[in-house]
């Protein structure tokens, strides 16, 4: 990308950490609560709050829902204070239920693009594969069989399929598939929920121990991963996965007719992209929010496409920054 095709302003890149880390600690304050959609919430109208604080004219195209049954972020909503027009994507607690038992991985997360560059995904289930930068395009594909796509990989790392580990939701769906990869000898990270990390994990195999992440999870999840591997590298390749009728139905609301299309990367998450994600709880990828006395510590990761630069920010909020 050159200089002139960057829209989104580097200042934004720090001011998203923001959007992230306020609804990750308004989550926080009721992890283990048992109740997801209270968490949800506080995340969602924290997130709401700081992203009506940004100097952009921002619209949700990955939200909380169609208007009418989500009434903050849902798609199509209008945010900001007037700036570059950019498409949100939004999942302001990834792993409610995570969340609610205080288990491992819940993360606040938005990507930012340019108009027009990210897909507008119906909130419906998406197959999904995804390795890491570094091999030929089109190395992994969704039509091939789990075996060819081990083998594929394991030769383009140069080692046997038994060193790859594969990383896939543990879902009753993804028996067959479960059962296919173990069969070629591969080891498997089986994940309760979260599989935007799952995904990201697999850029950084020697720290992660994922090497590919296989599956169905959800669309909206499979969109911002895109937005992710966008910044720091990596291949995803996605297709819908309509589970009934209305799904196909959904979809084609939303401009989406060929519901059998596979979607790469960039078709799902193209242009000028910054992504940030803040640890809800402690995890593979980040900390969770830390209460301490008199503060609030957070861990963010957030990326900017135009540069490739990765940040981790360590942050500490004094009680008097807190909204509530
Ligand atoms: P939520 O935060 O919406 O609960 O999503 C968690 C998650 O595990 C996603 O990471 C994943 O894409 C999706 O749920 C899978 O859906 P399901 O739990 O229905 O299998």
């Amino acid at each position: 990308m050159t200089s002139d095709q960057v829209i989104l302003d580097r200042a934004l890149t720090l001011e998203i950490v923001r959007v992230t880390e306020q609804a990750a600690i308004a989550a926080a304050h009721l992890r283990g609560r048992g109740d997801e959609k209270a968490a949800d919430q506080a995340a969602v109208d924290a997130m709401r709050r700081e992203l009506n604080r940004l100097a952009i004219s921002g619209r949700v195209v990955i939200g909380e829902g169609e208007r009418d049954e989500a009434p903050m972020l849902f798609i199509g909503e209008e945010v900001g204070r007037g700036g570059p027009k950019v498409d949100i994507a939004v999942d302001p607690l990834e792993g409610t239920t995570i969340c609610a038992k205080a288990l491992p991985n819940a993360l606040a997360v938005v990507a930012i693009a340019t108009e027009g560059s990210l897909l507008h995904a119906p909130d419906i289930y998406m197959d999904k594969i995804a390795i890491g930068p570094g091999f030929p395009e089109g190395l992994v594909d969704l039509d091939a069989s789990p075996g060819d796509n081990l083998n594929a990989l394991a030769k383009a790392k140069g080692v046997g399929i038994s060193k790859l580990t594969a990383c896939i939701l543990d879902r009753p769906r993804h028996g067959k598939l479960i059962e296919e990869v173990r069969a070629t000898g591969a080891a498997i990270q089986l994940i309760g929920d979260g599989d935007i990390a799952g995904v990201i994990h697999t850029t950084d195999p020697e720290e992660t121990g994922v090497d590919i992440y296989m599956g169905i999870g959800g669309a909206p999840e499979g969109v911002l991963a895109a937005a992710a591997l966008r910044c720091i590298g990596g291949q995803i390749q996605a297709r819908l996965y309509p589970m009934k009728q209305q799904d196909t139905e959904r979809a084609a609301i939303i401009g989406i007719t060929d519901i059998q299309r596979k979607y790469s990367r960039d078709e799902l998450a193209n242009g000028d992209v910054i992504f940030s994600a803040t640890g809800v709880t402690s995890g593979s990828m980040l900390e969770g929010v830390r209460f301490r006395p008199n503060l609030i510590e957070t861990e963010t990761v957030v990326m900017r496409s135009a540069t490739k630069t990765v940040r981790w920010i360590a942050a500490e909020h004094q009680f008097d920054d807190i909204q509530s």
